[in-house]
C-alpha cells in the first residue's frame, strides 16, 4: 500500500524541488503574492511565514517590511528552503531568515505582527486546530493571522487522475488522508470563516482568489512532481512510475483536463 506520507513532508517536498520551481511563476508565486496583499505586512513589522516552502509569500513579505522589519520562514524541506535563501540573497533581502523546523514545535522569543501560511495549515497533523492555536500564541495582541487554503474543487480533477492511476497498481491506496480531510474542512468561505472565528480571531474576512493554470500534456507530469501530489508516487520504483505516468496522462486526455483549477481562499483575522 502506498502511504500518502511515506517519508514525511520534508522529504516529499525536497523531492519536488525542481518541479516545484517550475510551478512557482504560474501557481505558488501569484497565490503567495495574493496572500501577502491580504495580510499586508507594513514597514518595520515582524512576520512569521509558516510552511514557507521556496519562499513565495515570505519573500514578498520581506520586500514589504523593508530592512527595519523581519521575516522568518519556517519549513521542513531542506531543498525548498535552500532555494528561498538563494533568492533572498540574490534580491538583497537580508531581513529574511529561512529556518528548517517542524512548525508545530517552533517557538520564538518575541511575538510577531503577522503570522501567515499559504497551503500550510492543513499539513499540521494530527491536530490542525491545536497547531493553529499555538501559532496564534506567537502573535502579538492585535496581530494578523492569514491562512490560504484551496477552494472547494481546486486540484480535484488532476488529483483524481493521478490517484486513479496509482490505484491501478495499489488497489489498497487509502481514498483520503488527514491532510485531505483537513483541507476539505476549510474549503469554502463559510468553513474558513467559522474556523478562524472558532480559533478566537476577530474581524475575520475571507478573500477569494480565482486562478486557472493551463496544463499542457507535456507539463502535466511535472505538476504531479512539483506539488503535494508527489506524495502519491514517491515510494514507486522507476518502472511503476512510468506505468502510472502513462495512465495518468491517458486519464487527463479521456477526461478532457487541460487546465488546473487552482482557486484559493485567504482567511484573515486579528488576535484579540
Ligand atoms: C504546498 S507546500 C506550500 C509551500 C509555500 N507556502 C507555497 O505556497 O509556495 C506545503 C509546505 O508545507 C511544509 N510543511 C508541511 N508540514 C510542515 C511542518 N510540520 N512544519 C514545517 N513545514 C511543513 C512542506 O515542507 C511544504 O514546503
Amino acid at each position: 500500500m502506498v502511504s500518502t506520507q511515506p517519508a514525511g513532508f520534508g522529504p516529499v517536498f525536497d523531492a519536488t524541488r525542481q518541479h516545484f520551481l517550475r510551478w512557482t511563476p504560474p501557481l505558488w508565486g501569484p497565490l503567495g503574492a495574493a496572500t501577502t496583499e491580504v495580510s499586508a505586512p507594513r514597514v518595520g513589522e515582524r512576520v512569521l511565514d509558516v510552511c514557507c516552502g521556496a519562499g513565495s509569500s515570505a519573500l514578498t513579505a520581506a520586500v514589504r517590511v523593508g530592512p527595519t522589519g523581519a521575516v522568518d520562514g519556517v519549513d521542513l524541506s531542506t531543498e525548498l528552503l535552500d532555494h528561498a535563501r538563494t533568492v533572498a540573497a540574490r534580491q538583497g533581502l537580508a531581513n529574511a531568515r529561512f529556518i528548517e523546523a517542524d512548525i508545530t514545535e517552533y517557538s520564538a522569543e518575541r511575538p510577531y505582527d503577522v503570522v501567515q501560511s499559504v497551503f500550510g495549515v492543513f499539513f499540521l497533523q494530527p491536530d490542525m486546530n491545536g497547531a493553529a492555536t499555538r501559532l496564534l500564541d506567537l502573535l502579538r495582541p492585535g496581530g494578523r493571522f492569514a491562512a490560504t487554503v484551496w477552494a472547494e474543487g481546486s486540484i480535484d480533477e488532476v488529483g483524481a487522475a493521478i490517484f486513479d492511476a496509482v490505484r491501478e497498481l495499489r488497489p489498497n491506496l487509502p481514498t483520503s488522508s488527514p491532510v485531505t480531510e483537513s483541507a476539505k474542512s476549510l474549503d469554502t468561505e463559510e468553513k474558513l470563516h467559522a474556523w478562524l472565528t472558532q480559533l478566537g480571531l476577530e474581524d475575520v474576512e475571507v478573500t477569494e482568489i480565482p486562478l486557472r493554470v493551463p496544463l499542457p500534456t507535456e507539463e502535466a507530469w511535472s505538476f504531479v512532481l512539483g506539488t503535494g501530489l508527489h506524495a502519491l508516487i514517491i515510494s514507486l520504483d522507476e518502472d511503476e512510475r512510468e506505468r502510472v505516468r502513462t495512465r495518468y496522462l491517458e486519464f487527463l486526455v479521456e477526461r478532457g483536463i487541460t487546465e488546473v483549477r487552482a482557486d484559493a481562499l485567504v482567511g484573515l483575522g486579528l488576535r484579540p
